[in-house]
């Protein structure tokens, strides 16, 4: 694993003179903040060693390297979801080799589904802290352990520093950000209406199919992870309307120039 590593570290190393300090995590509607950064270099994943197949219909696949402001970042632009039978080792092997790059935060965001009754379509919710329902754990197996410790702890999935400055940042510019726990299921299928009010009574306020993976693997590196989600839906059976995941993806649109706001403004910080 860390040869792979080390290899996919070594070719994007060949593209940037500085490495990046900064890692984010853009899911597939995200695109448009790639606008923002500065003197960019873009790599397929394609041309990554060991980078996951960039095959599944909708995940842009590329990496790409720049400035916002003074900080060097990576931004990777296309997740893939253990949902598509692409096995966890893969889904987590980018962040992995960011961090074997140097990089020494890491920014997840999201899209999820509102399970807290307070939140409404369109919201943007800092994670405090994530529940995995997903069954299984990117750390199963041997070769995690090449990488770090065996029991890893996850005392601060979130990273409190850097989500204090995401909280100032949303204050200084008005923009309304919610709190609250993260929860990691397989899908694809969305919950069940029974499902929902279970992540309800757990103490979840979101739920996803993503970000879990990757929060657990940059921790088990060290790396400061600060989870931004966008609810793009209330979940199952708290609103009658049934909406397809296009629509989800619409509405994600428009909250992504203030999630774009607020990210840039928050790395300048970090
Ligand atoms: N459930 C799970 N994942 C999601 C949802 C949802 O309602 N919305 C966006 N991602």
């Amino acid at each position: 694993m860390f040869e792979k590593l080390k290899l996919a570290a070594q070719k994007i190393a060949q593209v940037c003179d500085t490495p990046p300090t900064v890692g984010i995590l853009l899911g597939s509607g995200l695109g448009s903040f790639i606008d923002r950064i500065e003197d960019k270099q873009i790599i397929p994943y394609s041309e990554i060693p060991y980078f996951p197949n960039t095959d599944v219909e909708g995940v842009p696949g590329r990496l790409i390297l720049g400035k916002l402001g003074n900080k060097r970042i990576a931004v990777l632009h296309g997740r893939h979801h253990c949902y598509d039978g692409i096995p966890m080792d893969e889904v987590v092997f980018p962040i992995r080799a960011l961090a074997t790059l140097g990089i020494d935060s890491m920014i997840l965001t999201s899209a999820s589904g509102g399970v807290n009754l307070g939140f409404k379509p369109g919201d943007l919710m800092l994670i405090e802290d994530h529940i995995n329902l997903m069954g299984t754990n990117p750390l199963v197996g041997g070769p995690a352990r090449e990488l770090g410790p065996k029991f890893p702890n996850m005392l601060e999935a979130y990273n409190i520093e850097l989500s204090m400055k995401a909280k100032e940042v949303a204050d200084e510019m008005d923009i309304k950000l919610q709190q609250g726990i993260f929860v990691g299921v397989l899908g694809p299928t969305y919950e069940t209406p029974a499902e929902v009010r279970m992540i309800r009574t757990m103490g979840g306020d979101v739920v996803g199919m993503s970000t879990v993976p990757e929060s657990i693997a940059a921790n088990h590196l060290g790396l400061k992870v600060l989870g931004i989600t966008i609810v793009t839906n209330m979940a199952a059976g708290i609103s009658t309307e049934c909406e397809s995941s296009e629509e989800n993806k619409h509405r994600a649109l428009k909250i992504v120039e203030i999630l774009g706001n607020l990210l840039c403004k928050t790395i300048e910080r970090i």
